[in-house]
């Protein structure tokens, strides 16, 4: 649905790599013109009528993800430059401070790597320990198998709410109510998931929750980190500087700004926040209920074609989310997504930043199509259609 939005596709592509990043509406790269040829002064720091346009752009994108997540306040949203940006901040300035060596942080083996490796570098830095819930047999996580893990030493659970290869959902609302039972942080990586269907994180009750822009139908350079206010409101300034600060007189008398400004040192990517503005206004427009619902439709279908063809190994029959793994048997996994480029479909291969997830799958590298609103069957039918014939691909992969 939506296609003839997008330019990208006025021309003959078949894009399915929205796992990677999402194609842009014109609607978003026209809002971003404007601020460029119209207003492009800086944000919250002129007195004149340009720069209160900013202003005003810039608050009002803060209170429309506000709204699209039902964060309870304004100041809970900071604009980051990206869920890893986020997920670094929150490891790093707000458990760095909190956690202690032995303390528990609790992860998978299907987390992407912004979600492992900021708290590898803490239990380097720290001695905290990283232990990684076991996964059942469809390589999902279980309220059970995280119960078994919780130690009085739990402090965390970092967890993606949609996998980036598996693409299995997460129980969060669940995982979130356990945690707090044992006073245990929940922090979601909801890079997968807040694109895809709608996120409320008062009814989820997560503590941190960190996504990109650019994977939906916002700008590349911008993402959110969401905390709840308390917590935020003890997270260290990652950047000290411009517009973060009330007064600075001497190193003992620093006085910073109330949130979210304190977290937001410098020039922002103003023009990725008026983007992200127009990209959310854009996605409500067509309703996340429907972009759910089509997705999974398409899903559906996409799994339907592929399990025909006996030379397709698929890695995650099993998934919630528009995202399907799969080798074509025999063929490495970037030759075949060479040989789909020749035919201008678009698919993602390797390990797709998720490297520990082969001790789980024992598969090293795949292919992975990721699927959006703006895909359709006829894009599924070419891609399975240059896939239904092995020989072919050995021909022309070279
Ligand atoms: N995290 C992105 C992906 O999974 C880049 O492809």
């Amino acid at each position: 649905m939506n296609i003839e939005d997008f330019p990208m596709l006025k021309e003959d592509l078949v894009y399915l790599d929205n796992g990677a990043t999402s194609l842009k509406p014109q609607c978003v790269i026209d809002k971003m013109t404007e601020y460029y040829e119209k207003y492009s002064a800086n944000a919250h720091r002129g007195d004149y009528d340009i720069s209160f346009k900013v202003d005003q752009e810039y608050e009002k994108t803060r209170e429309e993800v506000r709204r699209f997540i039902n964060a309870r306040f304004k100041e809970e949203i900071v604009f980051t430059s990206g869920a890893t940006e986020s997920l670094n901040w929150i490891a790093t300035y707000f458990f760095g401070k909190y956690l202690e060596a032995g303390d528990e942080v609790l992860i998978t083996n299907s987390e992407h790597a912004s979600n492992v490796l900021p708290w590898f570098r803490l239990s380097n830095k720290l001695g905290i320990v990283i232990k990684f819930i076991p996964l059942d047999d469809n390589h999902y996580v279980t309220v059970e198998n995280i119960e078994k893990m919780l130690s009085p030493k739990t402090k965390v659970i970092a967890l993606a709410s949609i996998t980036n290869v598996i693409g299995d959902a997460r129980p969060i609302k669940e995982i979130c109510k356990l945690a707090h039972e044992n006073n245990i942080f929940v922090v979601m990586d909801g890079a997968q998931s807040v694109a895809h269907q709608k996120t409320d994180v008062q009814d989820l009750d997560v503590d941190f929750l960190a996504f990109s822009g650019h994977k939906m139908c916002g700008p590349t350079g911008i993402g959110v980190l969401y905390g709840k206010k308390e917590l935020l409101e003890e997270m260290e300034p990652p950047n000290v500087g411009g517009g973060m600060n009330e007064s600075f007189d001497s190193p003992q008398e620093v006085y910073y700004k109330d949130l979210p400004t304190r977290l937001e040192a410098g020039t922002p990517n103003i023009a990725g926040v008026i983007g992200l503005g127009e990209a959310i206004r854009y996605l409500e427009n067509i309703g996340m209920e429907k972009i759910h619902e089509y997705e999974k439709k398409l899903r559906n279908y996409a799994l339907q074609e592929l399990l025909v063809l006996p030379h397709i190994d698929l890695i995650n029959i099993e998934s919630d989310s528009g995202i399907i793994a799969f080798n074509v048997d025999g063929i490495f996994s970037q030759d075949v997504a060479y040989y789909l480029n020749k035919y201008k479909v678009c698919v993602r291969a390797g390990n797709h930043c998720a490297k520990n997830l082969k001790a789980e799958t024992g598969v090293q590298n795949s292919l992975r199509i990721s699927l959006y609103f703006y895909n359709t069957e006829e894009d599924i039918d070419n891609l399975v259609e240059l896939l239904r014939n092995k020989d072919k691909i050995l021909e022309e992969m070279i």
